[in-house]
């Protein structure tokens, strides 16, 4: 089914959560690449002299002269609903999600509202796609979670590796792996505040340990089983790379969210994939140490945040406050580059496709936020190769391949082909 453009409504896009360190990036990169007369933007938020400020930065640094405000609470149902009634697409960064998003979500719903959002909090997701995912699919409302760095390069790389796979050998690739290979950037108040609310919810609610133990958990409700046994803890020699890697922080949001964009699209990539995603450190002693420093670290950290006392310390005394975040600076010296190895067996034997997703902006700020901005826009134009009309959806699963044309355009690097013995380390 075509989506039909729903004409009445007051604005395109609007950015709910405008004045945070994401929210600010996504208005800014909207502006910045789009004109008014392509675009009905409005900014929204609850605080209206800062919505207010930030129209007049963005007003006297691009070609528009005004831009809406939208004023609401993340507490406040009947705003949001007003807000979802009057807007084709919500671009939410609003966090965290656990504790703000649910009314959003269900607003959306209720109005038939595209949406999309910079969640990674895994527990939360699974309550979504147990709520709202059947009613959503009833509304043909597209809601995308994880469109920024997690789960974008990940979900996405693993799209072109498995269709280049499909193209060129008739065939796709039934383990992928996803290497978090390079990267500098910041971390916001707003970001630390939503793992908080994930350790939280870990603690005191047996769902979400369930959930968090399940690498199935965000698959479909019937299709909660497969064949990975679970994300790396430990270091690890990877043979498909020859390299050591240490696991990733975040392997708990991106590897669900393959699994979930293989279940939501029939299973393209076959019933037995497997995916798994880590940080390689190189080889020899070097890689050994550099592998085991990470894990180390990772399980100490995650240890330290599973007591309540210590978690309250830490992210009262040692995490910057929400509203708080990198530098402008730091957002255009970031950069990051996302690696897809995928191997797949056709009669002639084995072949391996890789895939390089990457950006010369912070990942999680200056690159998430034309990530999200990104699909906002595909969802507005249905500019996406979806069969899916609504539900609770993946990047790959509700935007697929015109997402990466987008970021190709906003100046990202993605390429795919065949990896040959020689270019193994
Ligand atoms: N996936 C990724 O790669 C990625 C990257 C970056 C961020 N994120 C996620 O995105 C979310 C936002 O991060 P951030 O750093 O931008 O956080 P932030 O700076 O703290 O911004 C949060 C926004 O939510 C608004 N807000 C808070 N409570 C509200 C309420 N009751 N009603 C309406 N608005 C409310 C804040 O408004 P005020 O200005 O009025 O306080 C602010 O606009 C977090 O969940 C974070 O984890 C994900």
């Amino acid at each position: 089914m075509i989506h039909v453009p729903d004409t009445d409504r007051q604005y395109d896009i609007v950015v709910w959560g405008a004045t945070g360190v994401a929210g600010g990036l996504v208005a800014g990169h909207l502006t910045e690449q789009y004109s008014p007369a392509d675009l009905s933007l409005a900014l929204g938020g609850r605080n209206e002299g800062r919505l207010e400020a930030l129209v007049s930065d963005l007003t006297r640094r691009t070609e528009w002269n005004e831009i809406p405000i939208v004023l609401g609470d993340a507490t406040d149902p009947a705003s949001l609903q007003e807000l979802a009634h009057n807007t084709r697409v919500v671009c939410t960064t609003v966090g965290p999600y656990t504790r703000y998003g649910t009314p959003l979500v269900a607003a959306c719903v209720d109005a038939g509202t595209d949406y999309c959002d910079l969640t990674g909090e895994v527990t939360w997701i699974r309550e979504m796609i147990d709520r709202y995912h059947e009613p959503a699919v009833d509304a043909d409302a597209r809601l995308v979670h994880s469109c920024g760095f997690d789960s974008v390069p990940a979900d996405l790389a693993t799209l072109l590796v498995q269709s280049h796979a499909a193209d060129r050998f008739d065939t796709t690739c039934d383990m992928v792996r996803v290497y978090l290979e390079r990267g500098s950037g910041g971390v916001s108040g707003g970001t630390l505040a939503s793992m908080v609310e994930l350790f939280e919810a870990a603690s005191s609610d047996p769902l979400a340990r369930q959930t968090l133990r399940d690498p199935y958990s965000l698959a479909p409700p019937g299709e909660r089983y497969g064949v990975d046994q679970g994300r790396q803890r430990r270091p690890r020699k990877d043979g498909l790379r020859r390299s050591w890697t240490a696991p990733s922080p975040m392997a708990p949001v991106n590897e669900r969210v393959l699994r979930r964009s293989n279940a939501l699209l029939g299973y393209p990539w076959g019933r037995e994939f497997r995916c798994r995603e880590a940080i390689p450190t190189g080889t020899g002693i070097n890689g050994a140490t550099g592998a085991s420093l990470i894990a180390g670290g990772l399980g100490l950290f995650t240890a330290a945040m599973s007591v309540g006392p210590i978690r309250t310390a830490i992210s009262e005394y040692v995490f910057p406050d929400p509203g708080e975040g990198p530098t402008a600076e730091q957002v255009e010296a970031g950069h990051f580059t996302v690696r897809v190895l995928g191997r797949g067996t056709t009669t002639d034997g084995p072949f391996t496709v890789e895939a390089e997703f990457g950006a010369d902006r912070d990942p999680g700020y200056g690159a998430t936020a034309r990530m999200l901005g990104e699909s906002a826009m595909c969802l507005l134009a249905d500019d996406t190769d979806s069969p899916l009309d609504g539900g609770v959806l993946t990047p790959a699963s509700g935007i697929g391949a015109p997402l990466v044309d987008r970021l190709r355009d906003v100046g990202f690097t993605a390429t795919v082909g065949v990896r040959t013995a020689n270019q193994d380390q």
